[in-house]
């Protein structure tokens, strides 16, 4: 019997929609040359969803987002003088995506700092210390910490603002978490860094505690512990160190774009979140206001999700190699999209919807 999917597919603001448009046809392409079916149901989210509907995360998108296998989701948001429109409680981020990440139990998410050979030149660091590549898995943990601790704004009795904002963990989100991290360093290359600022912060010291006590069950596994301010100027001096690096929430948003600066770009940072039943895929960066509807964004990080669902949640990681095979063979080929490159006597630019073309051509040829 044929294998159906739900795939709840929020296209989200911004260049989502363009992006999203191209990385359905992946799914579609796969679709006819597999026993495989994506029943793809489309629903509002973000800031689009909030002028239509007055929310920006629908019950309704709850709700098929509940039903579905997987969610695929484009990048949310509006520029500052646009999102100024929406109430504060309502506004994508706050209103839709910690939400939706709350809701779905995505506590671990897997942003993959990644620069094939071929696709070297991307990143603005020097060729000698980019080497062979960058291959980096950055594990940051999702639905806690100082996202979503406690929060407090107020007026001290002699009139001064003030807020509270906390930092909460409890054992057993730190254990999920590192052991996550663990296990994908047993598929890789068995080291681990951890990330922390234990030489500050308490929550850091129950975080290593709990690290260490997991570590226990995987001795093959070398720890590597690094303080986060270390960990950034690392990442530019010797990307090359790390393998698996895991970390609480705020340092995992920080340190992941600076994955995307060494990759050239966030263009090029697709993502997967997953929770103990339910994940959903999505790009690290914004929407992208200013070259909206314009059909020249790189739909990269949008079908490397689908390349990530089809391997998390869907087990087709032979279809999910010949996706990222494709999308590299086209920069290969020497094209690109003007948010990420120039033109030169090299680099042919092409639109969104024809790079789609290319991807699509790369990859009816290797499923
Ligand atoms: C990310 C984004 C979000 C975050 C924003 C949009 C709330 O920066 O996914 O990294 O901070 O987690
Ligand atoms: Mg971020």
């Amino acid at each position: 019997m044929t294998q159906t999917y739900k795939i709840a597919i929020l296209a989200g603001d911004g260049i989502g929609p363009e992006i999203t448009e191209q990385a359905l046809r992946v799914l579609k392409l796969i679709e006819q040359k597999r026993d495989v079916k994506f029943d793809c149901v489309d629903a509002e989210f973000g800031a689009c969803a909030f002028f239509s509907t007055g929310k920006s995360f629908p019950e309704e998108t709850k709700a098929i987002c509940t039903s579905a296998d997987a969610v695929l989701k484009g990048p949310i948001g509006l520029s500052h003088e646009e999102s100024e429109k929406i109430p504060v409680e309502e506004r994508p981020e706050r209103g839709a995506l910690l939400p939706l990440r709350r809701h779905l139990n995505t506590y671990a998410n897997f942003r993959p700092i990644s620069l094939p050979k071929g696709m070297a030149h991307f990143s603005p660091l020097k060729a000698e210390i980019v080497g062979e590549g960058i291959d980096i898995l950055l594990i940051r943990e999702l639905i806690g910490g100082l996202y979503f601790g406690g929060k407090e704004r107020g007026v001290t009795e002699d009139g001064k603002r003030y807020v509270k904002e906390t930092l909460e963990y409890d054992e057993d989100q730190i254990r999920q978490i590192v052991t996550v991290a663990f296990k994908e360093s047993m598929k890789r290359k068995k080291v681990l860094h951890n990330i922390h600022k234990s030489n500050v912060l308490v929550s850091s010291v129950l975080w290593n505690e709990v690290l260490d006590e997991v570590a226990k069950d995987y001795p093959e596994v070398t720890v590597i512990h690094m303080l986060v301010d270390a960990a950034a100027t690392y990442l530019c001096l010797n990307p090359g160190q790390f393998d698996v690096m895991v970390m609480e929430n705020m340092f995992g948003d920080i340190l992941s774009d600076q994955g995307g600066g060494l990759l050239g770009s966030l263009g090029l940072m697709p993502s997967a979140c997953m929770g103990p039943e339910k994940a959903y895929y999505e790009p690290s960066h914004g929407s992208a206001p200013d070259i909206a509807g314009k059909n020249i964004a790189n739909p990269y990080s949008m079908i490397g999700s689908v390349a990530l669902m089809l391997d998390m949640s869907f087990n087709m990681d032979a279809e999910a190699k010949a996706v990222w095979t494709a999308m590299q063979s086209v920069f290969e080929a020497g094209y690109s999209t003007s948010d990420l490159s120039a033109a030169g006597a090299n680099i042919e630019l092409l639109s969104t919807t024809e790079f789609g073309d290319k991807v699509i051509a790369a990859l009816e040829e290797l499923l």
